[in-house]
């Protein structure tokens, strides 16, 4: 097994959305990369993706002597993991595609190379069951787009080994990545489950009338988001009690919180209500495209980043 710090080879299995980011990643940390994707288009898409993204990562986490054209495409996943050390696998999100693909790899994977799985939700213990080398699989579940957002959730199915766990936590982090061990296995993992429930109740305002798509999300993003990304929730609570901290907030508003649980219903997803998400996105959107949104997300986003790297270093 090679060392989580000093993996220099990767393989990215699967290039859509999440796969072409990784790659980009990847690549911006000085690795030779591999990869597959059944969609022969997908090579150009992960050029185009790598071009568009590179600018960023000069911005937020390039190792000097990166290149973005330290890659190829393979015709096989067999081949994409001959020689790679570690594998991030970004396949459709379903089970019958993972383990078929894990089949193969079973086979393939050199003796040592560790493989990561990007499923926002798949438990991994259904995933590697059966297989000879189910020890070396764990989650590996980032955010998207993962050049840009550190957080990493690792997680171990019920046959990987605890030294899988560990070395993904280390690789992960030697990567610039913000690692987080989920110590048992849940449908969604950690982050998903929060957005979640947070967005349950965001659809809950909307169908119940609370208050418009474009009001929820001012809610949020102008709000408690803010204090999110600097802190997380219970942190941000700590400080909600003041000089008493959470003692003091938990006497002053336990029962307030209870009481709103209470109250709190799951919403039906009915057309009626993603008629409204969807009308209510549009006219949020005041015209702009898929790309001028990115864009002004990323306007916000990129300083945050680099903003939290700055604080981190200091720390
Ligand atoms: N999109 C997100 O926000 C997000 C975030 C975190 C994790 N994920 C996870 O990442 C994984 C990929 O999601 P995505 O959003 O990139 O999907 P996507 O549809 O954008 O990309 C999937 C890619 O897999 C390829 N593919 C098809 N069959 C395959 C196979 N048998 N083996 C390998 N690749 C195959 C497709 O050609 C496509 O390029 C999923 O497990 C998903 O849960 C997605």
């Amino acid at each position: 097994m090679t060392q989580p710090t000093e993996v220099t080879r990767a393989a990215v299995l699967g290039a859509g959305t999440i796969g072409a980011s990784w790659a980009a990643w990847f690549l911006a940390r000085g690795m030779m990369v591999t990869v597959w994707d059944p969609r022969p288009e997908a090579e150009a898409y992960v050029r185009r993706y790598v071009a568009e993204a590179w600018p960023a990562m000069q911005r937020i986490g390039m190792v000097p002597g990166a290149a973005p054209d330290t890659w190829r495409f393979c015709a096989t996943p067999e081949d994409a993991v001959a020689e790679a050390q570690f594998v991030q696998e970004n396949a459709p999100e379903r089970l019958e595609v993972k383990r078929e693909l894990y089949g193969r790899l079973d086979r393939a994977m050199p003796a040592g190379t560790i493989l990561a799985s990007s499923t926002s939700g798949l438990l991994m213990s259904e995933m590697q069951a059966g297989l000879a080398s189910a020890a070396r699989f764990a989650v590996g579940h980032p955010f998207n787009p993962p050049h840009l957002i550190p957080l990493v959730e690792v997680v171990g199915g019920r046959d990987t080994s605890a030294e899988t766990v560990q070395w993904c936590l280390d690789f992960y982090r030697h990567i610039g990545k913000k690692a987080i061990h989920i110590r048992k296995e849940a449908r969604g993992h950690l982050a998903n489950r929060l957005q979640a429930a947070l967005w349950r109740e965001a659809v809950s305002a909307v169908a119940s009338g609370l208050a418009s798509v474009e009001d929820v999300d001012t809610a949020v993003s102008a709000g408690p988001g803010l204090r999110w990304a600097a802190m997380g929730p219970h942190m941000t609570f700590h400080l909600g009690g003041g000089e008493g901290g959470m003692p003091h907030m938990l006497h002053q508003f336990k029962p307030a919180f209870e009481a709103w649980w209470a109250t709190m219903t799951t919403p039906e997803l009915s057309e009626e209500t993603c008629r409204q998400l969807i009308e209510g996105v549009q006219a949020e959107a005041h015209g702009r495209s898929m790309q001028e949104l990115v864009r002004d997300r990323d306007a916000v986003l990129l300083p945050l980043l680099e903003l939290k790297a700055k604080q981190d270093a200091g720390a």
